[in-house]
Formats: C-alpha cells, structure tokens, sequence
C-alpha cells in the first residue's frame, strides 16, 4: 500500500520475524489498513491509558476508523503501576471481552503501556499478535521496537518479562505534540543514548539543534527519531535477544534502573534516571581510562542541557550496588556496565571496580550541577 508522503518505512528483520516500523508526520492515517496488511483481519484490542487516550485517542480512533476495534481497554501507565497485577488484571478483562487467538492487541501509548501490553500480548492464551502505536518520544525512537516486553518487581526493574516481536510499529511525531514536557525531554534522554553509541552525526546534530529539538520542530524531531529508529533496528537484526550487542542500548540502564527501583519506581521517569546512569558511566569510563575526559564533558553537557534531572534520592551507594547486581545484566554478581569510549562508540560486558563506581557515586550531583552551570572543562573530569 502506499504510504502518506515524508513517510520512511524501516524494516526490523529480527531472527523472529521481520516487521515495518512507519514514521513520519501522519503515518498514523493509513492505520486501519495498514494493521489489515501487517496483523491481518482478527478483532483488535486497544491497550492503552486514561492520560494518554485523553490526548491521542480522538486522532488514534479516527485512524481506526473501519477497522475490526472490540474494545478498548485503560489501565494505568504509571511506572509503580506495571506490575504482575497489572498483566492478571488485563488478561482477565481481555478474555471476559471474547478476545481469543485471533486477537491482536494495539498497543498505544509510552513505554510503560508497551511494555505491559507487549507482555499481555506475548503471554494471553500463549501469546496474540501485537501491534505498537507509541505516543511518547521513548517509545517511538525506543521501547516500542525490538521486542522486549515486562514488568518490574520492588526487586528490580523489568524482571519479568518475554522477548515478543510486533507485527507493525507506527511511529507519527504528530501525538508528540501533546506529550507532557517533562515526558518529552526524558525521551530526549533515549536520543543522546542512540548518539552516545552509534551516531556522531547524531550527537552533533543534538548539540546543534537541541533548542529547535525541544520546541518540536518537526524536521529535526523526523530526522532524529529516524536516526534512532534505524540504528534500533540494525542492532536488533544482529542481535535479537540480547546475547551480545544488543547490550549496548543498556548504557545508562546499570545505574537508571537501580535508581527506579530503589525509589519504587515513583521519582524519575525512566529516561530521567537514564540520563543520571548515562552520566555516572561516562565518568566511570574516564576514571578507568577509557574516555578522553573532554569528550565526557560533551556528554555531560549535553546530558544536562536537556533538562535538570530530579535530585539523587539519599541512596547509599551499597544500597544501589545491592540493586545493580540483582540486574539482568549482571554475571556472578558482577555488574557489567555499557561504557562510552568516544563520541558514537561504546564498549558493553564492563566489570567495574566497586570503589570506583563509589566515588562517582559520591561526586554525581556536583557534576551535574557543574555541567548545567557550564563551568566544566575537559580536564576536571579526571577523577
Ligand atoms: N531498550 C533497550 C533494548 O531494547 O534493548
């Protein structure tokens, strides 16, 4: 079918299954048909969440319009709200719904809808077709794509969890105008990850273009949504489950999602606490010598320049050492960091000696503060 102009069509072809994602400003119009190609004719579910139904659910019904809709059903997206009850709770008002095999379950929203959606979806009678509609920056340059899907436990974030690729993501940075500012910039947080480990141009197209970023201009959100779609995509074709590369869009998840969990998942929002963790491991990385201590100012800068993150909770640092190794990403209890080693390259599966993530632990805010201050210089990043 033909797509609405200034729409780019990015194939993920994961060992799974291969799938579409459509971007671009109005590629949410053709939804109906698009879902009748890629999930075929089946009744569809709408999962998604008061807040953001209120926003985006008259244009998302309207691009519904003709197609097979059962119900739609609301459920809370906040991250303390995405749990194993949560899943229960909607595969019982999905089978009380009449949803069967044939189902295909619309996932709309930010990350933390897709999230538990996908899990609903890769579980529910063993497992239902899903289809993601990201309403948030995150989870249109991110979650949305790849497959993984989970809840969190108070032991830590994304514990459980099942690898379910969707048959179609559409990603239209029209639902972004609506998107809260604060959520808006903690999906910038994403962005600079994507620039941090693949993306030079990427990274300096941020440093460039961050204020017409940051008021939506639509151009630069298209190209740089594009960017990062199309680096997701590549990784997760070489490495669909995480056995290797993929681990590199951990950066900044080590600590990020410690902190989540240690503040019961109520005081950042998840690129938020990526943007503390992606701070942390730069300077981790200069403190083990692997990142020039200018290029971590860049990032440090850049980090800070889109927006003031949340303080640090008074967490000790046993406390969040306790949490990283109860990470997915730890290996005999050895936290394995993503490290940045330049701008556009990063290094995954680094063991990091604790007393080194102590003291950047203990001088974190004060980096910060500096960097938002624009009093950093290269050299006073040398631990
Ligand atoms: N958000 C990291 C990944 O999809 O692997």
């Amino acid at each position: 079918m033909a797509l609405p102009k200034n729409t780019q069509s990015i194939q993920v072809k994961a060992g799974s299954s291969s799938y579409p994602v459509i971007c671009g400003a109005g590629s949410l119009s053709p939804l109906s048909e698009l879902l009748i190609t890629h999930a075929g004719v089946g009744p569809l579910f709408v999962l998604s969440s008061p807040r953001v139904w209120n926003f985006c659910g008259p244009k998302i019904r309207h691009a519904l319009k003709g197609a097979n809709v059962s119900r739609v059903i609301l459920f809370d997206d906040h991250e303390s709200a995405k749990t194993p009850r949560a899943v229960e709770m909607l595969c019982r008002k999905l089978i009380r719904a009449g949803a069967r095999r044939n189902a295909t379950i619309v996932a709309a929203g930010g990350g933390v809808v897709g999230d538990i959606a996908g899990f609903v979806a890769a579980t529910f009678l063993r497992g239902v077709s899903l289809v993601h509609v990201p309403t948030t920056l995150l989870a249109q340059v991110d979650s949305a794509i790849g497959g993984k899907t989970g809840v969190n436990l108070p032991e830590g974030k994304n514990l459980v969890g099942a690898f379910h690729q969707p048959k179609l993501v559409v990603c239209d940075p029209t639902l972004l105008n609506s998107l809260p500012e604060r959520q808006f910039r903690a999906g910038l947080f994403e962005v600079v990850k994507y620039a941090a480990i693949a993306d030079q141009r990427l990274f300096e197209l941020m440093e460039a273009k961050l204020t017409g970023i940051s008021r939506h201009d639509m151009r630069a959100l298209m190209e740089i949504i594009l960017r990062c779609v199309k680096i997701k995509a590549a990784i997760v074709g070489r490495d669909e489950r995480e056995d290797g590369g993929r681990a590199v869009l951990n950066f900044g998840h080590t600590l990020g999602h410690a902190l989540e969990t240690v503040t019961n998942y109520r005081h950042f929002l998840h690129g938020e606490a990526v943007g503390w963790g992606m701070l942390a491991a730069s300077l981790v990385s200069v403190a083990l010598g692997k990142l020039d201590p200018d290029v971590a100012a860049r990032m440090i800068r850049m980090i800070a320049g889109v927006e003031r993150l949340p303080a640090l909770s008074k967490t000790s640092a046993t406390r969040i050492l306790d949490v990283m190794q109860r990470d997915k990403k730890s290996r005999e209890g050895i936290v394995r960091w993503v490290l940045p080693i330049g701008i556009g390259r990063a290094e995954y599966g680094a063991a990091v000696p604790q007393e080194s993530f102590r003291r950047v632990w203990a001088a974190l805010p004060e980096w910060e503060r500096k960097a938002r201050e624009a009093e950093c210089l290269g050299a006073e990043y040398r631990a």
